[in-house]
């Protein structure tokens, strides 16, 4: 595996190889990043990722400064699933100037996510439309792990006519359900023993829709009382069309999505489920 840290080098090894697939990521890596690697051999011939703690989509109290940062580590793992080349620039190489031309994305930015993580969606938009034109890759795989970030990105992409096919890859969980993130390791014993609780909860939510349940709101405020009844601070428990992230209308058979974010300890988690049968006949 090539490991390029500027940008021009990343563009002169590039040019000679053929197509292009894509994951972006900020380190610490776990097997759901993995995954996606091997999900781009299929894209294309040749796999890039690359590694950058992106400061702009972090705001003022968020944990930028304690963002793990474990690169050679992360540097074995990726050679070790065949990744050909890792694009990992220090700050100073890819905003070398305060980046001030910015991806604004429409309203969506704002909710979920968005309104507890105010600006963080038009960083996540800027630094990938940045890392694209550094890459010119023809696919780009990101885990549905973020399920909004995957449904900016792809929007973005469609918007802009971004010849780059946006691929959402499954989330990959432990044994007991807690979807990988790099934000587990914030948790303490007693709070990794908890942390599944919020993966049983959108599973009931899916049941409970799936049975024909249409109380939306009783269900997602039930979920947040039962997380803050065990010692977390919920940010939303929110079932969704899966098609916009909107608030669903009623009684139609759309596909549907529950999302939740919650803090445990010093731990913000988020975790979604696809409600594939929504019950609606
Ligand atoms: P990061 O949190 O490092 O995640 C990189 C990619 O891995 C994202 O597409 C994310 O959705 C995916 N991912 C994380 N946990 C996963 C899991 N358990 N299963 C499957 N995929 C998972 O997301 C970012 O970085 C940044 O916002 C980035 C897109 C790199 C822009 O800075």
């Amino acid at each position: 595996m090539q490991i390029v840290s500027s940008i021009a080098q990343v563009r002169a090894e590039l040019r000679r190889r053929g197509e292009i697939a894509f994951v972006p990521t900020m380190g610490n890596l776990h097997a759901g990043h993995i995954a996606l690697m091997h999900t781009a051999r299929a894209y294309g011939e040749t796999v890039v990722a690359s590694i950058f703690v992106n400061r702009l989509q972090f705001g003022p109290n968020d944990d930028f400064d304690r963002y793990p940062r474990t690169f050679s580590a992360d540097c074995a793992q990726l050679a070790a699933a065949g990744v050909d080349l890792l694009f990992a620039p220090a700050e100073a190489e890819f905003y070398p100037e305060p980046q001030e031309y910015y991806v604004d994305p429409p309203e969506i930015q704002r909710q979920l996510e968005g309104a507890f993580r105010p600006g963080h969606f038009r960083g996540v938009a800027t630094v990938v439309l940045k890392l694209f034109n550094i890459v010119q890759p023809q696919a780009a795989i990101f885990g549905k792990k973020d399920y909004q970030q995957l449904m900016v990105l792809r929007n973005m992409a469609r918007q802009m006519a971004l010849p780059i096919e946006i691929v959402g890859g499954e989330t990959v969980r432990a044994d007991d359900g807690l979807a990988l993130s790099s934000r587990n390791g914030y948790l303490t014993p007693a709070e990794r023993a908890e942390a599944p609780r919020l993966h049983r909860l959108l599973q009931e939510i899916g049941r409970a829709i799936c049975g024909g349940e249409r109380d939306f709101a009783g269900l997602e405020a039930a979920a947040s009382a039962e997380l803050n009844a065990h010692g977390w601070t919920t940010d939303y428990v929110a079932v969704r069309r899966q098609s916009d992230l909107q608030v669903p209308e009623g009684n139609g058979r759309e596909a549907l999505v529950v999302l939740a974010a919650s803090r445990l300890g010093s731990a913000r988690l988020i975790d979604n489920l696809e409600i594939t049968d929504s019950g609606g006949h």
